[in-house]
């Protein structure tokens, strides 16, 4: 052999070699030659195709990061449109889904599922002709995508050529992984750019970049999920994986094939268990008919494919930016800091707000404009900021203040005794009296459902009403003289004010907001008087024995009811209601059953139910249980609805109350 042809052998050993150790290092995440010994492999591979540039292919290792940066990029179009998949949230939709994947296929014909991790990334096509990668492009409109062949080339993971040489066309998700996030923002911080919202916002990015050289230092990862084009592969989708895979190329790894319902079912829950310590994010799992053939016989609608559906889980979790701190005022004239965030997906939700509660928690959290935040539903709706990644903070935005006035009315702001809360002075805030009357008007309250949360503004604002009660001052030429306000809409709001003044006392006590009483306490305390007359009727001394009395009422309920029947302010309240007939006499209530299946048992009700609340509660004290509005010390049970706040559990295990459903409560009332 000459010194050139020693020379020749010597390239093509190197290009193999590298390519193995790319397979082994980025796809088997297993190398077996340390870092320094790849890169003197690599110089070497260098250094000789300066000598000889004719050896040069373009699927040489040497040529990932070959093109020059771009003006713009290229339309390309999708041969097989990139679709869709029909999602849910819902077992019963899945369950719907295979009986129509049952339906749609012949009698009796076998089916298999098979079943993946569905990757929170950006979604990819890659084309190969005779063994060599020769265009990658973006999701796009479905139809039409970008060119970004130059950019996936700088992926290590895939690879330039594989021993295949009949076409193969393949979908894919391209993502970074939760640990490479940090860096890539850190480095962005270091330019003075924005950080990334999450790694799928970052894979996103990076794909679309115009020069490859920059994309080539993202640490981007790629992983098929479907094999488009490439028949003589295989006969199923979980094959045609695993076919791929040994080809070298990159796959989740992650499938698994099942046969019925059941274990559909089950191997959701594990992948939903498992994706916790998954590298990357995925948002949920795919079930997809196996069998290439009954793909073809199910085929799509215009959006999805019949063949295949997501189930989403609802994340817990996400991360995302803050664009502002703004300040609201609550209708007790607390000021609460919120943040305002870009839009982020969050358990089948759009948020984009989130409450950070108080100057100590927000002190605490150090949480500036610009921030990069994890989010968190814990309580039923409301999300929270639980993290900010600190490091990811670009240049020095100040620390939030809260303000010394209040936002809304411009009255200075004071902090009551003990508490951590700043509230405005003002009792007649309009803020306040805003939400006060929003409050006033729920459901659980008087339940006013005409009375709009945009209405109520109008209404403080324009100045037709100060309080709850001038809400029963209203008529139609007032409503009607409002901004968009049609006659129809002000008959409505009219109509559901007039019928509220027939709730019960409990209602409006509900309604008013008085400190420590929820609806459960209310209900005792208008049990208690039987009528707002009454009510009002009572000397000090006699509602301070009557409602110590009460059970279940502590030190600090009683002075808050004592303060809020006696405070000149809030009495006046009681006062002006009772004058334009708000409000009907409690109707009393059979005492509880003392040999009833629930007596001497203690609830307390949470979460979404399948019926009002309130209904709940009367069943468990018919029951001759009793209920409170919070978990207290003594709370034996919490009958948990769906969506409950993660602190009301922790109180309920910090107690020892048991968790219960709502079948359970009524396998406990049937004894
Ligand atoms: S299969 C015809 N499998 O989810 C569509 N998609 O909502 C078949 N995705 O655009 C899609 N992981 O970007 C499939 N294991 C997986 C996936 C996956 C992520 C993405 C993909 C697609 C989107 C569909």
């Amino acid at each position: 052999m000459t010194d050139h042809e020693h020379t020749l052998e010597r390239h093509a050993e190197l290009v193999r070699e590298i390519r193995q150790h790319d397979h082994r290092y980025y796809v088997l995440d297993d190398p077996v030659i340390s870092d320094q010994q790849y890169d003197a492999l690599y110089r070497e591979l260098v250094d000789l195709e300066r000598s000889h540039p004719e050896w040069v292919t373009s699927d040489s290792p040497t040529q990932r990061v070959g093109a020059e940066p771009r003006s713009g990029l290229v339309t390309v179009e999708h041969v097989i449109p990139m679709m869709s998949l029909d999602n849910t949230y819902s077992e019963e939709d899945l369950v719907d889904f295979i009986r129509r994947v049952r339906g749609g296929l012949p009698t009796g014909a076998e089916m298999t599922f098979c079943l993946e991790p569905k990757l929170d990334g950006a979604s990819v096509e890659l084309v190969y002709e005779g063994g060599r990668f020769v265009q990658g492009s973006t999701r796009g409109d479905g139809t039409h995508g970008e060119d970004i062949t130059a950019n996936m080339r700088t992926v290590r993971s895939l690879p330039l050529s594989i021993d295949h040489r009949g076409p193969l066309t393949l979908r894919a998700e391209v993502v970074i992984f939760r640990q490479d996030l940090a860096r890539v923002n850190a480095e962005r911080a270091e330019r003075g750019e924005p950080p990334f919202a999450n790694p799928r916002n970052a894979a996103a990015g990076s794909l679309r970049m115009l020069d490859p050289r920059v994309v080539a230092a993202r640490p981007l990862r790629i992983f098929v999920w479907q094999v488009v084009e490439g028949p003589t592969l295989a006969s199923s989708h979980g094959e045609s994986l695993e076919r791929i895979a040994a080809l070298g190329l990159p796959t989740h790894g992650r499938h698994r094939i099942c046969r019925d319902v059941e274990s559909v079912l089950a191997e959701i829950a594990r992948i939903d268990q498992e994706r916790r310590s998954l590298p990357y994010e995925t948002d949920g799992a795919v079930v997809k008919v196996d069998s290439f053939e009954q793909q073809q016989l199910l085929g799509s609608t215009a959006k999805f494919p019949r063949w295949a559906i997501a189930y989403k889980f609802s994340a817990e979790r996400a991360t995302t930016i803050v664009r502002a701190i703004v300040v609201q005022v609550g209708r007790t004239g607390a000021l609460t800091p919120v943040a305002q965030l870009d839009p982020v997906q969050l358990a089948g939700t759009t948020v984009s707000r989130a409450s950070l509660h108080n100057a100590q928690v927000l002190a605490d959290l150090d949480v500036r404009v610009g921030d990069h935040v994890t989010i968190e539903k814990a309580g039923e709706i409301i999300p929270q900021v639980v993290a900010v990644e600190y490091g990811a903070r670009v240049g020095d935005p100040p620390p939030f203040t809260m303000p010394k006035k209040c936002p809304a009315c411009d009255a200075p702001v004071e902090r009551r005794g003990e508490e951590v809360a700043l509230r405005c002075t003002n009792p007649d805030c309009p803020a306040a009296v805003q939400q006060a009357i929003v409050y006033f008007a729920k459901r659980f309250a008087m339940d006013i459902d005409g009375l709009g949360e945009a209405l109520v503004e109008q209404l403080v604002d324009t100045g037709l009403v100060h309080d709850v009660a001038e809400l029963y001052d209203l008529d139609l030429p007032k409503l009607v003289a409002l901004d968009r306000m049609g006659n129809k809409s002000a008959q409505n709001a009219l109509d559901s004010i007039t019928a509220s003044r027939a709730r019960p006392l409990a209602r409006l006590l509900t309604g008013l907001g008085i400190e420590h009483v929820g609806p459960v306490a209310a209900e005792q305390l208008a049990q208690a008087a039987g009528s707002l007359q009454k009510l009002l009727g009572w000397s000090p001394e006699q509602a301070e024995t009557t409602v110590a009395a009460i059970n279940g009422f502590g030190p600090k309920m009683v002075q808050s009811v004592l303060d809020f029947l006696f405070d000149t302010r809030t009495r006046g309240l009681l006062e002006k209601l009772r004058d334009r007939h708000v409000s009907t006499a409690q109707p009393s209530r059979p005492q509880t059953a003392a040999g009833g299946p629930l007596a001497g048992a203690s609830f307390c009700v949470t979460g979404v139910l399948s019926r009002p609340r309130e209904k709940v509660h009367e069943q468990i004290t018919l029951a001759g249980g009793q209920v409170h509005d919070k978990v207290k010390k003594d709370t034996q049970y919490l009958v948990a609805g769906e969506k409950v706040g993660r602190s009301k559990l922790e109180t309920a295990k910090k107690y020892g109350a048991r968790v219960i459903s709502e079948t359970e409560l009524a396998a406990m009332i049937r004894g």
